[in-house]
C-alpha cells in the first residue's frame, strides 16, 4: 500500500484522484486514455435512457481562471456505459458510473437496470445538471429531490453517491444535509458541480463566448475553488455517517490537499484535466506525496477532514 493509497465502499483506490464526470469520459476512447492514466478511479460521463447530441457548439471554453460550459448532456446513453462497465477489469481501478435521467422515471429505468447487471460499478446519481434548456437542477429544488431520492433508493437498494451543486446559504447546507441524511443508502456526496449559469464575455468581440443559452454556462476551475472547499466541508460536518468527494478548482496537489483537510475522500479533477489532459494524474500525485512527505503525514487518510478553525 502506497501513501497515496485508500478504501472507498469496500473498494481500494491507488490514489483518491478520479475525473469529474463530464471531462475525459464520453466514449471508449477517452476511458481507455483514464483507465492508463495514474488515476486511481474514474467515473463515465452522466447518462440518459437515450443517446443525445448534446447543445451546439462552441459549448466549452477555457479562460484564464477557468471554464465554461454548457454541453446539454451529450452522451451515448446508458446502455453504451453499462456495456463498458461490464467489461471493466475491476481489479485494474474502480469505476463510477454517472445518472443523469431527464426525468424520475427515467432514473427508475437507468437504476434497475444497472441494480440488475449487478456489477461493482458505483454510482454516482447527478442530482446538479444546469445545462439541459427547461430542466432545472433538481438539487435546487429541495422537494424534487426528496422525492427522487426516495424512489430511486427504493429500487436501487446498494450504497449510492450524489452529485451536488455548490450552496451558498447555510440555511441550505441544513435543508439539503438533512433530506440527504434521511437516506441511510446515500453513501457519498460529490461537492461540487460547476456553479451553474455564470455568463463570460470576452472584450474584443463584445460577444458571449458559448452558444448554448445566450452564453450562459456553469463554470469550474479557479473561480470555484472556495466555493468547493466550502460544500465539502458544510457536508463532511452535516453528514458524519456519509463519505465526501471533493471535486472543483483542483490543479495542484496543494489543491488535493485542501479538498483532503475540508473532509474529502476521493478528489475529482475537471477544468484541469480537460485543459493538462490525463497526464496530470502523475503530476498530482507527486505534488500530493512531496506535500504530504513535507508535513510528515504517513498517509492521506490521516489527512481528511483535519481542517483547523480559529
Ligand atoms: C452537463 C453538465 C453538468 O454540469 C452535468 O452535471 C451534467 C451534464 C452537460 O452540460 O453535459
Amino acid at each position: 500500500m502506497s501513501k497515496l493509497s485508500t478504501t472507498f465502499l469496500g473498494h481500494t483506490f491507488a490514489n483518491p484522484l478520479m475525473n469529474a464526470s463530464g471531462v475525459y469520459c464520453m466514449d471508449a476512447t477517452d476511458l481507455g486514455a483514464l483507465h492508463t492514466s495514474d488515476s486511481g478511479s474514474y467515473i463515465t460521463k452522466s447518462c440518459t435512457l437515450e443517446a443525445r447530441a448534446g447543445n451546439p457548439e462552441p459549448r466549452y471554453r477555457a479562460t484564464p481562471l477557468g471554464s465554461i460550459n454548457s454541453m446539454g448532456l451529450p452522451n451515448k446513453g446508458y446502455g453504451y456505459y453499462l456495456d463498458l462497465a461490464r467489461a471493466h477489469d475491476y481489479s485494474h481501478k474502480p469505476l463510477f458510473m454517472s445518472v443523469a435521467g431527464l426525468s424520475l422515471a427515467d432514473n427508475l429505468v437507468m437504476m434497475r437496470t444497472i441494480r440488475d447487471a449487478n456489477l461493482p460499478a458505483i454510482v454516482e446519481l447527478n442530482l446538479s445538471c444546469p445545462n439541459v434548456p427547461g430542466k432545472p437542477q433538481i438539487a435546487y429544488d429541495f422537494a424534487a429531490m426528496d422525492a427522487m431520492l426516495a424512489a430511486v433508493t427504493k429500487e436501487y437498494t446498494r450504497p449510492i453517491g450524489v452529485k451536488m451543486p455548490p450552496y451558498f446559504d447555510i440555511a441550505h447546507f441544513d435543508e439539503a444535509a438533512a433530506i440527504l441524511n434521511r437516506y441511510p443508502t446515500v453513501a457519498f456526496i460529490t461537492c461540487i458541480n460547476s456553479i451553474g449559469n455564470a455568463l463570460v464575455i470576452d472584450t474584443e468581440s463584445e460577444s458571449v463566448v458559448i452558444k448554448p443559452k445566450d452564453g450562459f454556462g456553469g463554470i469550474g476551475g479557479d473561480y470555484v475553488l472556495p466555493t468547493a472547499l466550502a460544500n465539502v466541508n458544510a457536508f463532511y460536518r452535516r453528514c458524519p455517517e456519509k463519505r465526501v468527494i471533493g471535486c472543483g478548482g483542483v490543479k495542484t496537489g496543494e489543491h488535493v490537499f485542501q479538498h483532503l483537510l475540508a473532509g474529502a475522500s476521493l478528489v475529482q479533477v475537471g477544468t484541469a484535466l480537460q485543459e493538462e489532459g490525463p497526464g496530470i494524474f502523475a503530476r498530482l500525485n507527486a505534488e500530493l506525496i512531496a506535500l504530504l512527505d513535507r508535513k510528515g503525514y504517513k498517509n492521506i487518510d490521516e489527512v481528511r477532514g483535519r481542517l483547523k478553525t480559529l
